[in-house]
């Protein structure tokens, strides 16, 4: 129970390592909103922790609207009174596409989300945490943020400002108390990836780098961001984690 009693908001949850994530982190005492489009498997994702006792409430939210967050830090807010941690984990993941590849409606759409969304996400519970004098954000920046990755160009870009403005907000907000870090994933087995991992050339690449033997899983990145959310980890801010079973470091 290493986040009893905390609240936290993550977005992109009803998949993936976002859901990885909320049912871990349910399971370690905290209350988790779930915020994503796909509302089918969002539900899925709140019935199943709530099947094992835990507390976790579906909301829709598309990240790249303001209006959609001021609904969410509101209902939060209301029926919990704080917010502890943000994961901001949703994105819109373009692939196959370099810089003459990519269409401005790519880059915009882009963007969007997986930039500009987490910029909403922080700008929507700063408020709270400051007041509050405490806060955890976690934003998931990517192995592409830090690193060249053939045919990712509009994704690389916004990851790599993922980290920037993850460091923006440690050094702007540390004194209030609140500590902002990301995670760099490496190949992580969600249904994102899937299309990837089918592809012959991409995979037998990829697979040669992986210096521990093994796809991730989403609970890898989630026991990352069990420490980054808990009191453990109350010492470090500004960090960029590389959970990527050696892949970054493979020559
Ligand atoms: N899987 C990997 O190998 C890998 C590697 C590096 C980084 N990442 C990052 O991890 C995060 C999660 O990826 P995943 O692999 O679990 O993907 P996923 O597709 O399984 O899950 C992403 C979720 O985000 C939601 N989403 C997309 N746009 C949204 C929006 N505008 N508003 C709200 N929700 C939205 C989707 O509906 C989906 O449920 C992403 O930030 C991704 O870039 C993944």
């Amino acid at each position: 129970m290493r986040l009893r009693g905390k609240v936290a908001i993550i977005t992109g949850a009803a998949s993936g390592i976002g859901q990885g994530v909320a049912t871990r982190f349910a399971a370690e005492g905290c209350a988790v909103f779930i915020l994503d489009l796909n509302e089918e498997s969002g539900k899925q994702t709140q019935d199943a922790i709530r099947a094992k006792g835990g507390d976790a409430t579906f909301q829709y939210a598309d990240v790249s609207r303001p209006d959609h967050w001021s609904e969410v830090v509101a209902k939060v807010l209301e029926r919990q009174g704080r917010i502890d941690i943000l994961h901001n984990n949703a994105a819109r993941i373009i692939y196959g596409k370099n810089v003459l590849q990519t269409s401005e409606d790519d880059w915009d759409d882009e963007l969007a989300t997986t930039l500009k969304g987490v910029f909403l996400g922080c700008k929507a519970v700063l408020p709270s945490m400051v007041a509050q004098g405490s806060g955890s954000i976690i934003n998931t920046s990517s192995t592409a943020g830090i690193s060249g990755v053939p045919r990712f160009a509009a994704y690389s870009a916004a990851k790599g400002g993922v980290i920037q403005l993850t460091r923006s907000v440690a050094v702007d907000f540390g004194r209030s108390g609140i500590r902002a870090n990301a995670i760099c994933p490496g190949i992580i087995e969600t249904p994102a990836i899937r299309p990837l991992l089918d592809d012959e050339e991409y995979s037998a690449a990829t697979r040669s780098r992986l210096m521990l033997n093994r796809i991730g899983q989403p609970d890898d990145i989630a026991s990352a961001a069990v420490f980054l959310g808990s009191d453990e980890s109350g010492f470090v801010t500004g960090a960029v984690i590389v959970v990527d079973g050696g892949r970054t470091v493979a020559y």
